[in-house]
């Protein structure tokens, strides 16, 4: 018998959060229908309270690159807790040396130093620091629509929606179109410590960067002194079917963030890792930087798994495979339905399924629900479904994907007079 999932059941957890939580994203999702609470879950699937079963093609961004529970996870964690907790961050830890010895090893370069925080914005806010403290300089250049987090500095380096109700805000912050290099080169000076990016940004509903983009930013970075900073919060651990995103584009950043995937689902932790030379800050500064929790030796167990797992022989095929099936699947949809749907976007499994309309997407997600399956679209392009499959899929798992999206696009479209209804109720 379950002895955590289904005790509340799922009307009393509406109120319950409701009360206690968050009233307002209860009545959000109530005015939308969106009813899920998370019961049971297990591989790709999770099960909500109601007793329907969805396959998770959200993933939580990522966070559950390897599926719900893997098994290896879950007995790492359990081994793990007969012998450590988190740890002293104060002091030297074995756990958290082998876990940077094992990002550094699977880093392109002199990638090879790593500070661990909690959260992705954590790593991005110390991703930020540090490109202040070693270059000396103060501007951080960033693409409007991305997201970075909501701790105090990777929340300037997102949308006004997440920032404004907050300001005065940290200063130094200058924002750009994605995807076009010249704005870039036009807004760098002699102020700007570093270019910070998602490598392709998934809240904006995944643009894809023209093939000469980093390329062209890493010259401009290292012609004006300044460094390239890219989140792989999302793209990073396997989800386009390399390793790390950038590997696409031929450059290798001067500080990568990494986080959601890093904790296998089981167990937060997240990592800002950066090149050699930036070290010479923090040898001199090598008590600025703290997290209690960052890096906590059980979650550096979580990671050093999740990393061998994803490195093993085949893994990234499958990414790749499964992604090349399900942009086939997708695009005969597009094909189908040319008044409702644009185009597939992405790369692996990193998918952006783009409608024509900006109430198409949540009008997607929901109608995906009921057809068996959880994907969300894109908050800052909501016309866009992102399609985030964990990367374990197979075949079969693809092809009920195709099919459940089949449905919820033939449900969007016998039901497009909905789409002012939906508009008027998205925050
Ligand atoms: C690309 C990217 N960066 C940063 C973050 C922030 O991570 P966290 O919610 O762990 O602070 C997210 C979270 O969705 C993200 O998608």
């Amino acid at each position: 018998m379950p002895r955590f999932t289904g005790i509340l059941g799922k009307d009393k957890a509406f109120e319950l959060y409701w009360r206690h939580v968050s009233s307002g994203r209860v009545e959000f999702y109530k005015s939308v229908g969106f009813d899920v609470v998370l019961g049971r879950r297990e591989g790709v699937w999770v099960w909500s309270l109601d007793g329907r079963r969805l396959l998770d093609a959200h993933s939580n961004g990522g966070v559950y690159n390897l599926g719900h529970r893997h098994p290896e996870v879950v007995e790492a964690l359990r081994e793990a807790l007969d012998e450590l907790d988190i740890g002293n961050h104060h002091l030297v830890s074995e756990q958290r040396a082998l876990l940077a010895e094992g990002l550094s090893r699977l880093m392109p370069g002199d990638l090879n130093r790593v500070t661990y925080s909690v959260s992705g914005g954590e790593a991005v806010d110390f991703a930020i620091k540090l490109a202040r403290g070693y270059t000396g300089r103060k501007e951080i250049i960033y693409a409007r629509g991305a997201y970075h987090g909501t701790t105090g500095l990777a929340i300037v380096a997102g949308e006004d929606y997440y920032k404004k109700p907050f300001e005065p805000l940290a200063p130094g912050f200058k924002s750009v179109p994605f995807g076009d290099a010249d704005t870039i080169e036009a807004a760098v000076t002699r102020d700007t410590a570093a270019v910070l990016l998602e490598t392709i940004p998934a809240t904006l509903g995944m643009p894809m960067p023209p093939n000469d983009y980093y390329k062209r930013i890493r010259e401009i970075c290292d012609e004006k002194g300044c460094l390239l900073i890219l989140d792989e919060i999302q793209t990073g651990l396997g989800r386009t079917g390399r390793l790390w995103g950038f590997e696409h584009y031929g450059v290798i950043p001067d500080i990568v963030v990494l986080g959601k995937g890093l904790s296998g689902g089981i167990y937060p932790i997240s990592a800002t890792v950066y090149r050699d030379e930036l070290d010479d800050f923090m040898r001199r500064h090598p008590f600025t930087h703290i997290s209690t929790f960052g890096g906590s030796e059980l979650g550096c167990v979580v990671a050093r798994k999740v990393l061998e797992i994803t490195t093993r022989r085949g893994f990234l095929e499958n990414v790749r495979i499964r992604g090349e099936e399900l942009r086939r699947g997708l695009l005969r949809l597009v094909e189908e339905y040319p008044s409702l749907l644009e185009e597939v976007r992405g790369i692996g499994l990193f998918i952006g399924f783009k409608t024509r309309d900006e109430a198409y997407g949540p009008l997607l997600s929901l109608a995906a629900i009921n057809s068996g399956l959880l994907a969300v679209y894109a908050n800052n392009g909501r016309s866009v479904l992102q399609v985030l499959p964990p990367l374990i899929i197979d075949g079969g798992h693809v092809e009920y994907i195709i099919e459940s999206l089949r449905k919820a696009v033939a449900w969007v479209y016998e039901n497009r007079e909905l789409a002012s209804a939906v508009r008027s109720l998205i925050p």
